[in-house]
């Protein structure tokens, strides 16, 4: 599975939520995070996204995020369209910590 990371936080671009053919891109007040039983794998979000926050698994560190799309995935609402990206996304866009602004 594909995990949404950090650097959406206070950006959610949404470009993502276009391209994946099995909508499973869910959202919270400032990120978004992927269902990880519904992600197909097809890896076609990666590219996609502005602020570089889309990740296999199976790249070293992953485990927290997969942690934190699994548990939000099944609290939050579906995204099925884009939607413009939250004010100042460009300014957030690259910022370290953001971790600690997630709104959850
Ligand atoms: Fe959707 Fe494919 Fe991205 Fe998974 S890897 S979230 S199925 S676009
Ligand atoms: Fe977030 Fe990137 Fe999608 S900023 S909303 S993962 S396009």
């Amino acid at each position: 599975t594909y995990v949404v990371t950090d650097n959406c936080i206070n950006c959610k671009f949404t470009d993502c939520v276009e391209v994946c053919p099995v909508d499973c891109f869910y959202e919270g007040e400032n990120t978004l995070v992927i269902h990880p039983d519904e992600c197909i794998d097809c890896g076609v979000c990666e590219p996609e996204c502005p602020a570089d926050a889309i990740r296999p698994d199976t790249d070293a560190g992953m485990e927290p995020w997969v942690e934190l799309n699994q548990k939000y995935a099944e609290l939050w609402p579906v995204i099925v369209e884009k939607k413009d990206p939250m004010p100042d996304a460009d300014d957030w866009n690259g910022k370290d910590g953001k971790l600690a602004l997630l709104s959850v």
